[in-house]
């Protein structure tokens, strides 16, 4: 059992603490925000994560899992301590580094026992070395005997757990072999490959991977805006691409862009670091920007069909950046609310588990109960979030709901041809209009 002390509860955090509690450690979690601690203390999960209130309360239970805002009591005798705290974009994409130099610091003067550090933000190439620097600083003459390991974490939100219990693989860097193996140790039971590197190397395989991630999302996307204009179908097109091996299925499901905390701040940090070094990002550059653009195309789209939008009302289903989660960070569907708005379009939405985020972010729009009282007296309907709420609806009852039966399906959800035999005039993504007879 090794003693482990987690840096931030959010999705990483939580889910790494609680996860390593599960695999038998003994696990503080850590936060500075004192109504987060005591919500997760009384039960109440501060994030949508599906499985993860209950495996939080097993953890608690079996005595292996705590939560504090103290970092002297949560450092006390911790062999290794995880910081898992964020890292937004700064003004110029650049990411923003200071919570993690404020979880350092607190590290430099909570612990006075020998402890390795390790890095599971994202964060830019270089940081692990900067870390370290940090720590010795505020030190001044008091020696520490430290490591700083980078161990990006791969998860993703709405199968966190899953994600975070069966890796493809892990990646720990290092200037420091011994500490890399320490906490290779914490990973073993999961039988995964392990990869150990240098430092900045680990560092880099995390930009890296969400890059070529979100430039797979882009690349079908714009195949898809051909595919609509030359009479293909994207989805087929995705298929047959998938089978070859050396391609794969994953990520080539064309819609409104990637969203979420991760791929638009990471992307832009990555393209701001290579311009910091004199480099020419000009591929994750046009990946932004196709990704800027499938969302503009939602309005040509409605324009085409409607005209003005102003004042025509637009029901939005799905505002969460993905399903399976209640995250709304730079989701698709945030985007294409606020161009609504922008023409004057009235808006109305409803989603699974975003509400309570929604509602902290617009007071312009007309948040609903259901999917039925989005579509009641509505000129179009968006579908921004793939939601399996969302698959089985009362298309017939949504028909007669809808002032005009328009469908703009943003995530390829719905069956068009189904959908226009009932009367719907139906737009997906990368399906040609004009080849199911429009
Ligand atoms: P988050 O914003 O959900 O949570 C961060 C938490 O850290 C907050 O609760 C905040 O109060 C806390 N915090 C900030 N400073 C602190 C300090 N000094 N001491 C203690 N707590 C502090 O962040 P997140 O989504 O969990 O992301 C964390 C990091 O992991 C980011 O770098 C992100 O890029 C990376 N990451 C995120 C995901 C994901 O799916 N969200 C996946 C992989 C990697
Ligand atoms: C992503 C990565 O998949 C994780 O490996 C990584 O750890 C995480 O970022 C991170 O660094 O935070 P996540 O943001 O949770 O995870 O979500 P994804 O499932 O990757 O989806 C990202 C976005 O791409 C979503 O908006 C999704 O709708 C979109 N997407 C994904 C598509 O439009 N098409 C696809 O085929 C796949």
């Amino acid at each position: 059992m090794s003693k482990i002390c987690v840096i931030g509860t959010g999705y990483v955090g939580l889910v790494t603490g609680t996860c390593f509690a599960d695999l038998g450690n003994r696990v503080v979690c850590l936060d500075v925000d004192e109504s987060r601690i005591s919500r997760i203390n009384d039960g109440v999960m501060p994030i949508y994560e599906p499985g993860l209130e209950q495996l939080v309360e097993q953890n608690v239970h079996s005595g292996r899992l705590t939560f504090s805002t103290n970092p002297q009591e949560a450092l006390a005798n911790a062999e290794f301590a995880f910081i898992a705290v964020g890292t937004p974009s700064g003004v110029d994409g650049e990411a923003d580094l200071q919570y993690v130099r404020s979880a350092a610091e607190s590290i430099a003067d909570n612990v006075d026992h020998p402890i390795v550090v390790i890095n599971k933000s994202t964060v830019p190439v270089g940081t692990g070395d900067w870390v370290t620097d940090v720590i010795k600083k505020r030190r001044g003459g008091t020696p520490l005997e430290f490591s700083v390991v980078s161990n990006p974490e791969f998860l993703r939100e709405g199968s966190a757990i899953n994600d975070f219990m069966n890796p493809d693989r892990v990646v720990l860097g290092s200037t420091n072999r011994e500490a890399a193996n320490q906490v290779a140790q914490l990973y073993l039971t999961l039988r995964c490959p392990i990869l150990v590197t240098d430092l900045r190397t680990a560092e880099m395989i995390k930009y890296a991977s969400n890059a070529f991630l979100a430039t797979r999302v882009s690349f079908i996307n714009e195949i898809a805006n051909m595919c609509e204009e030359l009479g293909a179908d994207v989805r087929e097109v995705s298929l047959g691409m998938g089978y070859d091996r050396r391609i794969g299925h994953a990520f080539l499901d064309a819609g409104l862009g990637w969203g979420g905390s991760c791929f638009p701040k990471d992307v832009k940090a990555l393209a701001h670091m290579a311009v910091l070094h004199g480099t020419h990002p000009q591929l994750l550059q046009a990946v932004m920007e196709i990704n800027r653009n499938q969302r503009r195309r939602v309005i040509f789209k409605l324009r085409k069909a409607l005209g003005s939008l102003n004042d025509k009302v637009v029901g939005v289903l799905g505002l969460s950046f993905k399903p399976n989660t209640d995250d709304i960070r730079e989701a698709p569907s945030l985007e294409v609310i606020h161009l609504l708005l922008n023409e004057g379009a009235i808006v109305k939405a409803y989603d699974p588990q975003a509400m309570e985020n929604a509602k902290a972010m617009f007071s312009r729009i007309t948040l609903c109960e259901n999917p039925y009282e989005v579509a009641d007296g509505a000129d179009a309907l968006v579908l921004a979030t793939e939601w399996n709420e969302f698959k089985q609806l009362d298309f017939e009852r949504i028909c007669q709901l809808m002032r005009r039966p328009l469908i703009l399906d943003g995530r390829n959800l719905w069956d068009a041809n189904a959908l226009r035999g009932m009367g719907f005039t139906y737009y997906g993504v990368g399906h040609s209009t004009q080849a199911n007879g429009e």
